[in-house]
């Protein structure tokens, strides 16, 4: 058996070691951006290290800034100080095409080029091509592909297209842009990001559940008291404030991340562990997400922006001071929202979520607060210290996952008390785990879906915020501040507090 013919059921098979790309061409369109920098050729360059990488592969860059072959080797070889071997293989195959996204010429070179390369290196027609390009070229790229012919595999072949988020700005955007997809490209052709799912953690939630008798059967409203799932972000929008006045946390992280955990978290155990499987009951959950009216919104989210303050010691400016940003912008750098879930397992248990930038600690997780005991059988004195049971997902940093439950504390008193029973990635595997983006890219070269958006998931995801992006849209909705450096506004904490609880005080 080669490596192209083998079983790419990631999640069942297991084994990286044996999952190489086939021998191809990776196109990426946006070579001369951030990303392809940051992201693609990092991943790329530890795929080729972890010896993923077949000899005969090649990247082509494109982009709309003029640059020569050399050069752009120049930038792949620059984005990796440490470079292993390997690397100057993949440099010395790779190339550059300076043209506009929206001419034929730069998808007539790109035809001849692939062509090219296929004999030169003996790749066999396995073409990738990454949309890493401002959103609004993404249509245009997929139908300029068709219109070479590039969206059909070759015999023997493959034609994929990797699409970055953000997919669509609202609910009608997003259709609009997955009904131009579909006119040139095949749904099981169509490969979107979201890099949670290529994170590690946000896989183990799917191990952890599925893979273990003992939580399944607490994992429902007859023992689980609620949800909060945070994205907690010390940074600020960096050097992306002019892309973030036009996205904000909602359209940044809620509709995209948020709902992925979220619909991992809540999802039932799929039939088998494959595409299909996994990606069916992901949307049959989101599906089950009460999507809010929009009179209730005030009632279930709020959004804020952060103000000056301090993090890690260091004073840091409010969002309207950095740069890009208008200094009366009303976009939203947090949100705090609750959601509930109309179905047999979860009715009744909220959800709330929270994210938001400049908050104390980089933090996500996902925690899952268990009742309280029905009767407590000491003196409520002996157990100030107790909480209720939780168990925590901690999807990053220090990964892991933690049970909250209560025990004796050691004296002649009976005295109980909160303790951890604590797992972390790091101790208990010598391995280190890919990068999502490796994880990601690889699965796109290899052909499995497991890990990406579907359309249908992508349309459910944007339904449960569209009202939220309604209500805020209209100009006088409010808007809290709150000091960097701090867990969020107070409405956040009325939000929960109101209906008896708190939030989690990593
Ligand atoms: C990106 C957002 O999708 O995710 C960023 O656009 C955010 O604003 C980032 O900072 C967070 O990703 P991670 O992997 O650092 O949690």
């Amino acid at each position: 058996m080669t490596s192209t013919t083998l079983p790419v059921n990631v999640l069942a098979e297991g084994l990286d070691t044996v999952r190489r790309a086939p021998p191809g061409v990776l196109v990426v369109f946006g070579a001369s951006g951030d990303l392809t920098h940051r992201k693609l050729l990092p991943a790329l360059e530890r795929l080729s290290r972890r010896r993923l990488l077949p000899a005969a592969f090649a990247v082509v860059g494109v982009a709309r800034t003029e640059m020569s072959d050399d050069s752009f080797r120049d930038l792949m070889i620059g984005a990796i100080p440490d470079a292993g071997p390997g690397w100057a293989e993949i440099v010395k195959n790779s190339s550059y095409i300076a043209g506009e996204y929206s001419h034929p010429d730069t998808f007539t070179a790109l035809q001849a080029r692939l062509k090219e390369i296929e004999e030169a290196l003996g790749t066999g027609p396995n073409r990738t091509f990454y949309l890493a390009t401002i959103p609004e070229v993404f249509a245009g790229v997929a139908e300029a592909l068709g219109k070479v012919g590039l969206n059909q595999p070759e015999p023997g072949g493959s034609a994929r297209l990797v699409i970055e988020k953000p997919f669509g700005r609202d609910r009608q955007t997003a259709h609009e842009l997955d009904a131009a997809l579909h006119e040139v490209f095949e749904e099981d052709q169509i490969y979107r990001i979201d890099h949670y799912l290529g994170k590690e953690t946000v896989q183990n939630v799917l191990a952890l559940r599925f893979a273990n008798a003992i939580f399944e059967p607490l994992w429902s409203r007859n023992y689980i008291d609620h949800v909060q799932i945070t994205v907690a972000e010390t940074i600020g929008v960096e050097k992306r404030g002019s892309f973030y006045e036009t996205a904000g946390a909602l359209r940044d992280i809620v509709q995209n991340h948020v709902m992925q955990v979220l619909s991992l978290t809540l999802m039932e155990p799929p039939g088998s562990i494959d595409a299909q499987g996994i990606r069916d009951e992901k949307v049959k959950a989101l599906r089950s997400v009460v999507v809010p009216k929009l009179a209730d919104v005030p009632n279930v989210a709020v959004r804020a922006q952060y103000d000056s303050g301090w993090i890690e010691g260091n004073a840091v400016p409010g969002y309207r001071q950095e740069d890009g940003v208008s200094a009366t912008s009303q976009t939203e750098t947090y949100v705090a929202l609750k959601l509930s879930v109309d179905n047999w397992r979860w009715a009744g248990v909220p959800i709330y979520i929270r994210t938001g930038k400049r908050l104390p600690k980089r933090l996500t997780e996902v925690a899952l607060q268990f009742k309280a005991v029905p009767h407590l059988a000491f003196p409520k004195e002996a157990a100030t210290g107790l909480n209720p049971n939780a168990l925590v997902m901690r999807i990053q940093p220090d990964e892991g996952v933690t049970l909250r439950f209560g025990a004796k504390v050691p004296g002649q008193a009976f005295m109980v008390r909160d303790v951890l029973m604590d797992f972390s990635y790091g101790a208990a595997f010598l391995e280190e785990p890919p990068d999502a983006y490796e994880r990601l890219l690889l699965d796109a070269m290899v052909g499995d879906p497991t890990l990406f958006i579907r359309s249908d998931e992508v349309d459910t995801a944007w339904g449960v915020v569209q009202p939220l992006l309604d209500a805020w849209g209209s100009g006088d909705a409010p808007l809290s501040g709150y000091a960097s450096g701090s867990w969020g506004p107070r409405p956040a904490e009325t939000l929960i507090e109101r209906d008896g609880r708190q939030w989690r005080t990593p």
